[in-house]
């Protein structure tokens, strides 16, 4: 497949848009909605952003893009995916529905190392090509900033492999993507009964190596009992903290491990699924600043019926995120939209949480929260128009997706809503 996505090529979003309908917290923890705002793009940041009536006049000759009254959030955030992968796994889907449960499939070889086999036998060019219309799904819809995990290749040439295509999709989709290290995310076969030394191999030999090839943004482990040990897990985040690597964590998804417990100590960016998840791991959770990632993605695959502890959560005050864990085994999700719908009805989020959770909160998790998840001054133009009246039917529509229009780092990437025609943009020829 060639690159041929090249968001340079797309149309500058450069001038003043206006007809703007801002969403409540899209300026920020707390922002109230503007019902007539402007922001102003320049070189692709944003320059300004507020009510219409109060724009500078040093920035009225610049070209004008009409946003046709269109509700307009910040780009949208997927703060944990397993989006490279070779496969899938719709076998494993009708064996559970066969009465097999998630764990007995892994204990029969299916599950992730199922994956790993796939995704070993696939040249990095068909993991490229594999990943392509998943990544399209996902930034049709609003996102502009994606985690994407290693964790089915499990050897070294593998892993580098997985990452190196996270890195090219980043490049060719001009999408800011936060690559992450999952390198003990299931034990390789080659490993079996010698967890121990494939830990030490995953510490001593494919960290240090993908790092010092830029690589890895940060480092995460399963910590589960079909997982990594809490032991185990430390050493890893030990490894990680010596590279000046951030770490976060497949926590207390299927039992309680105390893992986010752990995590936290070694200040986690996240502790993700958390559906076991006690009040001591809360607590410390809040005090670290950890972000609690929530998947009902998986949840809802998995049939799971334990719900993540929502309402502590809430109380403490620990800042939530929704993702899709695309994963090919628990989460075959590709829109973030579903997610949102599915953490208001599976997890009882509130609307505002469930926006933040897919933009400033999903931001925090990843680490980006200077630049992006908010509409602010200086930071790349990541936004999205959505033609609705009510910030609430981002989480209300099941199953048919608004045509928004988007502007990532600075182009106007998607135009579901027809802008490009309404007000032609200066500078590069039309789609
Ligand atoms: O986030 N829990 C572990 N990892 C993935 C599942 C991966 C798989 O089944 O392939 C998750 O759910
Ligand atoms: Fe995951």
């Amino acid at each position: 497949m060639t690159d041929d996505f090249n968001l340079a090529a797309l149309p500058s979003a450069d001038g003043v848009w206006h007809h703007l309908h801002l969403a409540p917290e899209a300026l920020g923890a707390g922002a109230s909605g503007l019902p007539d705002a402007a922001i102003v793009v320049e070189q692709g940041d944003i320059a300004w952003v507020g009510a219409h009536a109060d724009l500078p006049d040093v920035y009225r000759h610049l070209s004008t893009h009409d946003g046709q009254r269109g509700l307009v959030t910040p780009g949208l955030i997927d703060c944990h995916t397993h989006l490279v992968y070779g496969g899938q796994r719709a076998n494993e889907f009708a064996m559970r529905l066969a009465g097999a449960s998630y764990e007995e499939v892994a204990r029969a070889g299916g599950g992730i190392v199922s994956s790993v086999k796939a995704t070993r036998e696939a040249s990095e060019e068909e993991l490229f090509d594999a990943s392509v219309p998943r990544m399209q799904a996902l930034l049709a819809e609003g996102v502009c900033a994606i985690e994407i995990k290693s964790g089915y290749g499990l050897s070294l040439a593998h892993e580098r492999k997985q990452l190196r295509v996270a890195r090219r999709l980043a490049q060719v989709f001009g999408v800011t993507v936060r690559t992450t290290f999952l390198g003990a995310h299931a034990l390789p076969p080659e490993y079996a009964g010698r967890s121990d030394d494939y830990i030490r191999l995953v510490c001593e030999e494919m960290m240090p190596a993908l790092a010092a090839e830029g690589l890895v943004d940060a480092v995460d482990v399963f910590c589960e009992t079909i997982g990594f040990s809490l032991a185990q897990t430390e050493q890893v985040f030990q490894a990680a903290q010596a590279l000046g690597l951030p770490v976060k964590l497949h926590a207390e998804q299927l039992s309680d491990m105390g893992g986010s417990a752990l995590a936290a100590r070694f200040g986690a960016l996240s502790c993700d699924h958390i559906e076991h998840l006690s009040a001591e791991g809360i607590a410390a959770m809040r005090q670290a600043g950890t972000v609690a990632v929530l998947l009902p993605g998986a949840y809802f695959t998995l049939r799971d019926t334990h719900m993540p502890p929502i309402a502590d959560l809430r109380a403490a005050g620990v800042p939530m995120a929704v993702s899709t864990d695309h994963n090919p085994g628990t989460s075959p999700a590709l829109s973030l939209l579903l997610m949102v719908n599915m953490a208001c009805t599976l997890f009882r989020m509130t609307v505002p949480e469930v926006l933040a959770g897919v933009t400033r909160h999903a931001a925090q998790a990843l680490g980006l929260q200077a630049t992006h998840g908010r509409i602010a001054v200086g930071c790349p133009a990541n936004f999205v128009l959505w033609p609705l009246g009510d910030v609430a039917e981002l989480a209300y529509w099941l199953g048919q997706r608004p045509t928004c229009s988007v502007v990532r780092q600075g182009r106007l990437a998607v135009d579901g809503m027809g802008l490009h025609r309404m007000s032609p943009l200066p500078e590069h020829p039309p789609l």
